[in-house]
């Protein structure tokens, strides 16, 4: 297959490491005498009036250490293929052949698709259409299969880390429960990963459902043993083992999660009459320069998807595993979430160095 022109996108929630990609694509698609565009506003930019630029280095140069995405997200429009886990809504036909137009119009080779596994569903039909897709995985929650890790995560969880550190010093001068939400969606990989390196006493993961007595039994505990304050890391996706999950109004019609943190702020106050606050990171984690790992893990990503292009290896992404950078097929991300095992060694580390998950 002569290339001579490739596309690229990116999808769903914007992420630290995105920018860093699109650098890898860009060069290493130079290298191979290719021409790249950059549609914007994720598969949005695919429908007429097409709304793309060309990156070149040029374009490219001094944007790896800048968080989200010159080109432009979003997470909702007309290429929603995913509402949950397992679920697929299939793409209207009337968009899927518009975009194949814009493609064949502009005459592009291969798409490449940088998005979570909504994102990641649509690629698949539009493979499964005749569009020659590429896809990188891309998630703050690390919570894709058959990638070890996503670039993000280490972003967020040096910003949770960071916050705990934060978080600390106010507690133990005013001898107070801290109760830190952080997000993840039905994951519990940021809160755990966070939690450890800034030092939390208490992790709430969906994967280990939690009793409110359990968490207060810890509190009480550590105001017995002469500990002046308590860190509680709560996943937005944490719950009782009696109930289910919490969501908040995010807009009209649409619901998030979200609201558990302060929900376990109120449950610790009333049984321990200890003084506790709640602070929801949110966005936070999705925000700011990407990590050194990120940085590198985006680059090597970006190449990747240049090299599986040149191989034809189409309906396939981009997946880190044992340190290597390699190419699985995209139906292997998408039909489950990876969740946190509860019998693990990071959950088992975590116990061993005193941190209670309210279980
Ligand atoms: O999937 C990434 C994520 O940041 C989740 O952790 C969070 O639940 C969700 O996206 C928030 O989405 P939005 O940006 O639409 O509020």
């Amino acid at each position: 297959m002569m290339i001579k022109r490739i596309g690229v996108l990116t999808s769903g929630g914007d992420c630290p490491g995105l920018n860093a990609v699109l650098r890898g694509v860009v060069r290493a698609a130079a290298n191979r005498g290719w021409e790249v565009i950059g549609f914007h506003d994720g598969f949005e930019g695919l429908l007429p009036e097409p709304n793309y630029e060309v990156l070149d280095i040029k374009r490219c140069a001094g944007i790896m250490q800048l968080g989200g995405t010159i080109l432009g997200t979003t997470n909702r429009g007309h290429f929603i293929a995913k509402v949950g886990e397992g679920n697929r809504i299939e793409l209207d036909p009337e968009v899927i052949a518009k975009a194949k137009q814009t493609v064949d119009r502009l005459g592009i080779s291969a798409l490449i698709a940088i998005g979570g596994d909504g994102s990641l569903t649509t690629a698949l039909q539009l493979q499964e259409a005749g569009i020659p897709m590429i896809g990188v995985p891309k998630t703050i929650d690390n919570d894709l299969e058959a990638t070890a890790m996503t670039f993000g995560f280490d972003s967020a969880v040096a910003f949770v880390s960071d916050a705990l550190d934060r978080l600390h010093t106010t507690a133990s001068s005013h001898k107070r429960v801290m109760v830190i939400e952080v997000m993840g969606r039905h994951a519990g990989w940021i809160a755990l990963y966070g939690g450890l390196a800034g030092g939390a006493d208490i992790i709430l993961i969906p994967e280990i459902p939690f009793s409110y007595e359990k968490v207060a039994e810890c509190v009480r505990q550590r105001g017995e043993e002469g500990c002046l304050s308590t860190m509680v890391v709560v996943a937005e996706g944490a719950h009782p083992k009696d109930r289910g999950e919490i969501y908040r109004k995010a807009g009209p019609g649409e619901y998030k999660l979200g609201g558990i943190g302060e929900q376990v702020a109120a449950e610790i106050s009333a049984r321990t009459e200890k003084e506790t606050r709640c602070c929801v990171l949110g966005h936070l984690q999705r925000g700011g320069a990407p990590t050194t790992l990120d940085r590198i893990l985006g680059t090597r990503f970006g190449v990747h998807a240049v090299d599986l292009i040149a191989d034809s290896r189409f309906g396939e992404m981009v997946s880190y595993q044992n340190y290597q950078v390699l190419g699985v097929p995209i139906s292997h991300a998408v039909h489950k979430t990876k969740r946190v095992p509860a019998d693990g060694q990071m959950v088992a580390a975590c116990r061993a160095v005193g941190i209670s998950f309210g279980d």
